[in-house]
């Protein structure tokens, strides 16, 4: 009894956790775009079936499943944390879009960009600013970048509620 109780506060205090973990955090589950931010984001990009869109720190894939299935997009997701990657790439065939989606299980400073048309991002700021080198030396010019909910220091093309589109 006394082992079920401690196995429930630890579970509570762990749920309750992941709400402050940064959103970038492989432990903060809840941060995730919905398909409606989805939507929108795809809207803002102009996204269209010749767009290559990467999404580093894919989660569960919603962004690019939206992309593939109702904009006919071709994604590429990049997610470090094996569950997430797991349930992405099962979510990905049940919605089937496989043939143009494919999520990668890696730490995205390590994957070469150069092929993308549009690059989705939800991440904390410090890893945003960490990015903005790579993406200067090695996305093609004119490619563009939507950020939720946090600024980046690039230029400015279009901005809805909190969605900020760049290019490079
Ligand atoms: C806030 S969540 C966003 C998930 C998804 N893009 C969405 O909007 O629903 C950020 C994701 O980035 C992943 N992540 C963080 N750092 C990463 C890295 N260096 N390489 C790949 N994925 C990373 C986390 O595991 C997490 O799933």
């Amino acid at each position: 009894m006394e082992f079920i109780l401690i196995i429930g506060v630890i579970f509570i205090l762990l749920v309750l956790l992941s709400f402050v973990w940064p959103p970038d955090s492989p432990w903060a589950p809840w941060w995730r775009t919905s398909k409606e931010v989805a939507r929108k984001i795809c809207k803002l990009s102009k996204v269209g079936s010749s767009d290559i869109i990467y999404d580093l720190g894919s989660g569960d894939g919603t962004a690019l499943i939206v992309a593939a299935k109702e904009f006919g997009a071709t994604g590429v997701g990049i997610e470090i944390d094996p569950g997430r990657a797991f349930i992405s790439k099962m979510l990905v065939a049940k919605n089937k879009v496989s043939r143009k989606v494919r999520i990668e299980r890696k730490n995205f400073f390590d994957v070469n960009l150069s092929d993308a048309s549009v690059i989705f991002l939800y991440l904390v700021p410090k890893t945003l600013e960490k990015l903005i080198p790579k993406f200067r030396k090695e996305l093609k010019k004119g490619t563009k970048i939507v950020s939720y909910r946090y600024k980046m220091d690039l230029e400015l093309i279009g901005n809805s509620e909190d969605l900020y589109l760049y290019t490079i």
